[in-house]
């Protein structure tokens, strides 16, 4: 049996002192449920990145950044924080590719591909995002955009690269919208990208993943029992240290 991962995304939000009572709410119950099995992690801002990781220090949890950059070399590179920097600090892990720094920020296939070499060399572990829009799911173009989005990065980075990273498939459609994914929709992905991933090389049916898109601690539970499923990226109920912890029991409980 895998061990099942649970990541929060806090995305942009919160003062120092919002994120010290979160982080504190979680570290005060994280430990037992840890020690149960999941690998939990939070994914503040860069701003709040230390913060955090001094009330992690002591606990089971591990600590994530939202995004590095895409250069890997100390340089002139204004408002960038290379990989080399994060790990320093003590990440373990780094989203890369979210949608909404796609859609926002124009990040391409290169950029990425780049951002996952530069992490799997600090010795970062990359969260690879991917996932369809509403529009591709409704005209029934969903596999064809996870098939792009995984091979357009595999070929530019590498399979040794690639077989470090965790793949967070998350629908945009479901994304902060309430929207959650079926378990057997989500189920279904997670198999192709299994598959595909397998059918590449047979060592990528290795790589844990993730589901994310409205998890809450009511939806967790269901979602877990997927064969395919080794965990979950939440966003909006991460903010809240009790329905975050309740995410987390769930997948102690699986
Ligand atoms: P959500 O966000 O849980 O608020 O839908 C997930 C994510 O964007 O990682």
């Amino acid at each position: 049996m895998k061990r099942k991962i649970v990541a929060g995304n806090w995305k942009m939000n919160g003062s120092i002192e919002q994120v010290s009572k979160l982080i504190e709410g979680i570290v005060s119950q994280v430990d037992e449920i840890a020690s149960q099995g999941p690998e939990i992690i939070v994914c503040p801002t860069f701003v709040h990145l230390l913060a955090a990781k001094q009330k992690i220090n002591a606990h089971k949890c591990a600590l994530g950044a939202q995004d590095v950059s895409h250069f890997n070399k100390d340089g002139a590179y204004t408002g960038q924080v290379s990989a080399t920097m994060l790990a320093d600090i003590g990440c373990k892990y780094v989203i890369i590719g979210h949608s909404e720094r796609r859609q926002y920020c124009g990040e391409t296939d290169q950029m990425l591909a780049d951002k996952l070499t530069a992490s799997v060399e600090a010795g970062i572990t990359p969260i690879f995002c991917i996932g369809e829009s509403e529009q591709a799911r409704d005209s029934d173009t969903t596999e064809d955009v996870i098939k792009h989005q995984i091979l357009a990065v595999l070929e530019q980075c590498g399979h040794d690269v690639f077989s470090k990273c965790i793949v967070a498939y998350e629908p945009i459609w479901a994304i902060g919208t309430g929207k959650t994914a079926t378990p057997e929709q989500a189920q279904k992905v997670h198999a192709f990208i299994r598959s595909l991933l397998q059918n590449t090389q047979a060592q990528l049916a290795e790589i844990p993943l993730l589901y994310g898109g409205s998890v809450k601690g009511d939806n967790a539970a269901d979602l877990f029992a997927m064969q395919d499923i080794d965990g979950g990226l939440i966003g909006g109920a991460s903010l809240k240290a009790d329905e975050f912890i309740r995410i987390c029991q769930q997948a102690a409980k699986v």
